[in-house]
């Protein structure tokens, strides 16, 4: 039977886009990742995709540095389209997603953000725990809409601030349990068990 096809999406250096093809290889996901885009030229991920000989997409936006320019977004609509993606998976996509991406991608866009949303939205959300004195932080899984980080919840994780703990420390065991839990949503969604 044919598999549903994902689409990754990252500026980073792909840890979790690592998780989701280790579960596709050892069956926990059956689906397959038909291409990985990126806005950084020089980012992990898109090493790791080649690696695993996955096609690639580079996605070149000189204009804006939070967003994609309308047009780059609707390249980047039909880079996905064309390689047949039916969920498009954020993992450490640094941009926000405009009507283009949405448009084409209703309630099949997710991503996965390091902290107990609504709690800690935007950038360094291990950071923003840390210096707030929080016991409890993890990571969610949601769904994308227009906002910053504020689509509805999917699943969340939690993890424990120690003593002691240093912002690189949260942040390696946030990342630890978002490698367990993005691998374990997305399977859900592809057995169609997601609302
Ligand atoms: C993760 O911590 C994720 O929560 C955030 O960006 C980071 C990406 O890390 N959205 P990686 O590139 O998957 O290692």
């Amino acid at each position: 039977m044919r598999k549903l096809c994902l689409g990754v999406l990252g500026s980073g250096k792909g840890s979790n886009f690592r998780a989701i093809h280790e579960a596709i290889r050892n069956g926990r996901i059956d689906a397959r990742v038909a291409i990985v885009c990126s806005d950084v030229p020089e980012a992990g991920i898109l090493q790791l995709a080649r690696d695993a000989g996955i096609p690639r997409y580079s996605i070149t936006e000189t204009l804006f540095k939070t967003r994609l320019s309308k047009e780059r977004e609707e390249e980047l609509v039909k880079q996905l389209q064309g390689a047949g993606v039916e969920l498009v998976v954020l993992a450490g996509y640094m941009r926000m997603l405009k009507s283009p991406m949405l448009n084409a991608f209703p309630r099949r866009i997710i991503n996965i953000h390091p902290s107990l949303l609504p709690k800690f939205p935007g950038l360094m959300a291990w950071r923003q725990a840390l210096e707030s004195g929080e016991r409890v932080s993890g990571c969610t899984v949601h769904f994308v809409d227009e906002g910053m980080d504020s689509g509805e919840v999917i699943a969340q994780a939690e993890v424990p601030i120690l003593p002691g703990d240093t912002r690189e420390s949260l942040h390696a065991r946030i990342q630890e349990a978002e490698h367990l839990l993005y691998p374990e949503v997305i399977g859900r969604f592809v057995r169609g068990e997601l609302p």
